[in-house]
């Protein structure tokens, strides 16, 4: 007969951004998998309810509870929006989220040579200062209720050795594992563990604009012969969240396939 394992995230709470595509819905997934109810909000809200109804839950009206689990559409760059975003996660299922897992992220490659100030400040707005608003709303919610969680933040593997085009991507990569580090240095104190992700080549719709022969360059570099799949992401998000790794903060974790090890 087989064992059934224990489910490792039963009486949490998960708030899952970026959950409408990619890495955040293959992690909305697999947290709901484990017995966590899932607060999965994305830019695209009709994206995130998409999220919710392949999770199994009835509902798909925003912000209201389907089966365990909601949808909320948020930007999470904007001023003022991850801290709405907590308390309407709050109001709806009267606790904070003891699990936060920031996925939202977006690119605009271009050589430094060329590249605008937009493109600059938009995915710095997104991919770091996003990062910020939802990771300090979310501790200031869970400090003000007394109550333990784990943030996880999802970098890049570009973060730490740099890609070509990605003078953006690469500076709000580093920016969040800088950010990961320190808000685990001040939040331990309070039982809060944060921890960053840094994926390689992922299989997902961003990577679906990396030109193919740039992809074939790349997969011929990683040890293990192929791009990852979000599920191999989603893995060390569920250990990450759960008390599996209660000793492990200010982490950076690598998902690569061996690549720049
Ligand atoms: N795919 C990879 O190879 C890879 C590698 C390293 C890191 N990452 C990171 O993983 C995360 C997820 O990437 P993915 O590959 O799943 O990308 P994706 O494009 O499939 O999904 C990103 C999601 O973020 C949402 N989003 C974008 N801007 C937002 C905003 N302002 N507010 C809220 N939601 C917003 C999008 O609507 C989309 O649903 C990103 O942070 C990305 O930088 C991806």
């Amino acid at each position: 007969m087989a064992t059934q394992l224990p489910l490792r995230l039963r009486s949490a709470l998960a708030l899952v951004t970026g959950a409408g595509s990619g890495i955040g819905r293959a992690v909305s997934l697999r947290l709901a998998r484990e017995g966590a109810a899932v607060a999965a909000c994305d830019l695209d809200g009709a994206a995130a309810q998409e999220t919710v109804r392949l999770l199994g839950g009835p509902g798909s009206k925003e912000g209201a509870p389907g089966g365990n689990h909601a949808a909320f559409q948020a930007d999470v760059s904007e001023a003022g929006t991850p801290r709405r975003l907590l308390k309407q996660v709050q109001a709806c299922f009267s606790r904070p989220p003891s699990v936060v897992v920031s996925c939202a992220g977006i690119t605009r490659d271009e050589f430094l040579l060329h590249m605008t100030e937009d493109d600059w400040d938009k995915v710095i707005a997104v991919n770091l200062k996003g990062i910020f608003l939802v990771t300090q709303a979310a501790a200031q919610a869970l400090v003000s209720s007394g109550c333990h969680g784990s943030i996880i933040n999802i970098s890049s593997i570009v973060g730490k050795v740099g890609n070509m085009g990605q003078t953006n991507y690469a500076a709000s990569k580093a920016g969040v594992i800088g950010l990961t580090q320190t808000a685990a240095r001040e939040l331990a104190r309070h039982g809060i563990r944060c921890n960053s992700i840094l994926p390689g080549f992922i299989a997902t719709p961003m990577t679906q604009k990396v030109p193919q022969k740039v992809l074939d360059k790349v997969t011929r570099m990683i040890p293990m012969g192929h791009l990852g799949d979000p599920q191999d992401v989603a893995d060390v998000v569920t250990f990450l969240a759960s008390e599996d790794s209660g000793y492990i903060t200010g982490a950076s974790v690598e998902v690569t396939g061996g690549l720049f090890m």
